[in-house]
């Protein structure tokens, strides 16, 4: 027996590793029908590790203090050797994360891959989107830029909107009357320890809860049916090598776009790094118009356009709180017996369809400043987003579908 055979029994015998490798990659079989969409999973796990290790160099060159945090990133960006690389590829990452997760969980959308028994795959997913938009948030008032700075005071002003408890939450949060070099501190333990630590422990279980049930497919059918006579579902294919090398041509074509962003358009037209950001956090000076970053803006279109009660932002927060609160619910709102939108009714397409523009237009609104005409946009876009979910029963249980096949169809590999 080899050096390397022998050295392997003696892990095994203490450690399943090669168990849990074969568990995982070259036992676990994926339906050979994987498309495009399959592609933004492995993504959102290729940006975490960008934004990781990145995150981790930034934060040797950091200051985390209202003094020296601005001039710190500065510092990072004019005399740090390929300091700027780090901190682009950082903010680019921070963009690219939510461009990825938002295609990844359309694709639990179109394919219906929340349905049984994938409910806690989705769930835990839930979890991570949540954990990313605090990690968000937090990142991003550490450069104390003055965007940074108004953009955490409209949104760390919600709480006080809570009744009875709301002023004594929002001081606690911001651990002072003010948002101040205290408020930096804890927002810098967060996002560089407490959420990275939950999130990497949550797209732990969200993997290994996927490879309990197996992955769906876009045909939503069930390939664990139908095996050879080794137990292999006919229409799977392991998942080492075939979808790590198949994966590698995803991720190839994403460094291209990624890094063409970085290198030439490490802005986003102002999108990604917003122009009151390269001027220090000040008080006194609030920007011209205060919008969250792209990835918050159709939440934040919802906030802005529910009407306040009794000059309170309460029915505000609820919204746009209820507007994530009702994506947990969906695998219970959904009553179709197939799962993938190929196989829907034409009302599931309809709805499907109004919903992604609902969002769009909602996220386009939230970035541009409000005037009448766009607020009444955006309270029709709001309701058509909460109606996709509430008509969903009936829809999707009165709607005739169409007969799914028994094997995946278009399978290339
Ligand atoms: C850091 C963020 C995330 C990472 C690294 C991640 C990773 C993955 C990976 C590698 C897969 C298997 C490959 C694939 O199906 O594309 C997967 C599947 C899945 N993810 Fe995520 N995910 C993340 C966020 C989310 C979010 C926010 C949701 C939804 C709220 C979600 C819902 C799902 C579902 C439903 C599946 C099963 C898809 C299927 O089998 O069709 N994920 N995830």
């Amino acid at each position: 027996m080899s050096m390397g055979k022998r050295f392997m029994h003696w892990v095994d015998a203490r450690f399943p590793a090669t168990e849990t490798y074969e568990y995982h990659m070259s036992k676990y079989y994926a339906p050979k029908n994987f498309n495009f969409w399959y592609f933004f999973g492995v993504l959102s796990m290729v940006v975490l590790a960008n934004q990781l290790v990145t995150g981790i160099w930034l934060t040797m060159m950091f200051n985390p203090s209202a003094e020296g945090a601005f001039a710190s990133v500065e510092y990072i960006m004019r005399d740090v050797q390929g300091g700027w690389l780090i901190r682009y590829m950082h903010s680019t990452g921070a963009s690219a994360f939510f461009v990825v997760v938002y295609l990844h969980m359309f694709r639990a959308l179109l394919y219906g891959s929340y349905k049984k028994p994938r409910e806690l795959v989705w769930l835990i997913g839930m979890g991570i989107y949540l954990c990313l938009m605090a990690e968000g948030f937090f990142g991003y008032l550490l450069p104390w830029g003055n965007m940074s700075f108004w953009g955490a005071q409209v949104i760390l002003n919600l709480p006080a909107a809570i009744p009875v408890i709301g002023d004594a939450l929002g001081e606690w949060i911001k651990g002072d009357y003010i948002i101040s070099g205290i408020t930096l501190n804890r927002f810098f333990a967060l996002h560089v320890v407490a959420i990275p630590l939950i999130l990497v422990g949550l797209v732990f279980v969200h993997l290994v809860a996927l490879h309990h049930v197996g992955s769906n497919n876009p045909d939503g059918i069930d390939i664990k049916r139908l095996k050879d006579k080794n137990g292999v579902p006919l229409d799977g294919v392991a998942f080492h090598p075939y979808y790590t090398v198949h994966d590698m041509v995803g991720i190839v074509v994403f460094f291209m776009v990624f890094f063409s962003v970085v290198f030439f358009f490490p802005e986003g037209g102002g999108y990604f790094l917003e122009p009151p950001n390269f001027e220090a956090a000040n008080p006194l000076k609030t920007p011209p118009h205060i919008a969250p970053v792209w990835y918050y803006t159709p939440f934040y279109a919802m906030l802005r356009a529910t009407p306040s009660m009794f000059g309170s932002a309460l029915p505000g927060v609820l919204v746009m709180g209820g507007a994530i609160a009702i994506l947990f619910v969906l695998p219970w709102l959904d009553r179709s017996p197939v799962r993938s939108i190929r196989y829907k009714g034409w009302m599931s397409h309809v709805a499907l369809t109004i919903f992604v523009i609902s969002f769009l237009v909602l996220g386009y609104l939230g970035a541009t400043p409000a005037s009448d005409l766009s607020t009444i946009i955006a309270r029709v876009c709001t309701i058509l987003y909460f109606l996709f979910f509430i008509l969903m029963p009936f829809y999707t249980s009165i709607e005739t579908c169409k007969q799914p096949p028994e094997r995946v169809t278009g399978g290339h590999h």
